[in-house]
């Protein structure tokens, strides 16, 4: 497959305001007349969306580590194949609320499952298709969960502050590993400030999509 359009994709832990980013990013970039594919995982087809309902069911608390590893690498094979990589080959924007990095992150360093393991799954289930851009919205877990308060927790929400803790610690140090690839915003600030933020990061990738004439 020959890759011609943008791909961007976003992180951070529960109740860091990245969905509500990723919809005023999406809807200015509509407006400016980009062709744009918005998604999130786990999900965005339907078998994928069913993964997702195993995932997220609060009731499924048997569900072990590997098993989680496997279903989100699951959903995401599927996202990958029907509707990323089309997208990507159409030339089109493609905005990711989640993608990889939130298996390393919550399964790798939030589970304690080993991450060169989980590289390999992601490798085998992304199949190359790897996020131009992808950007950290980091918070604080004591903030994060003030932010989702009002929210019926689903399965992973339940976890602790330790665990949300763990898993922002595991994106930094992957913002570590891949200073090119991924940024941080700190989500902490006001969010038009974050949103001012994720504008800079992301113009200089739209820059030269139109130089490359997509
Ligand atoms: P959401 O709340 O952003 O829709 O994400 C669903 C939950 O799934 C969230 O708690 C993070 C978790 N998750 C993982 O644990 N591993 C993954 O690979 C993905 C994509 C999400």
């Amino acid at each position: 497959m020959k890759k011609k359009g943008l791909f961007i994709s976003f992180e951070g832990i529960d109740g860091s305001g990245k969905t509500t980013q990723v919809k005023r990013l999406g809807q200015s970039l509509r407006d400016k007349g980009y062709e744009l594919v918005t998604v999130r995982e786990p999900g965005g087809t339907p078998v994928a969306e069913k993964i997702r309902e195993l995932l997220l069911d609060a009731r499924n608390d048997g569900i072990c580590p590997r098993t989680e590893a496997f279903l989100y690498a699951a959903a995401r094979a599927q996202l990958v194949t029907e509707v990323i990589n089309p997208a990507l080959t159409e030339g089109r924007v493609v905005i990711a609320d989640r993608y990889l990095d939130s298996t390393l992150a919550y399964q790798g360093y939030g589970r304690g499952l080993d991450t060169r393991f989980l590289e390999q799954l992601n490798r085998l289930a992304v199949a190359g298709t790897v996020p131009d851009l992808t950007i950290i919205l980091d918070i604080s877990p004591v903030e994060g969960m003030v932010r989702r308060s009002d929210s019926c927790p689903d399965r992973l929400e339940r976890e602790g502050l330790q665990f949300q803790e763990a898993v922002r610690a595991g994106y930094l140090s992957l913002s570590r590993q891949y200073p090119e690839r991924i940024k941080v915003v700190d989500a902490m600030q006001p969010p038009e400030q974050v949103y001012a933020e994720i504008v800079a990061l992301v113009t200089p990738f739209l820059a030269q999509l139109a130089e490359a004439g997509v």
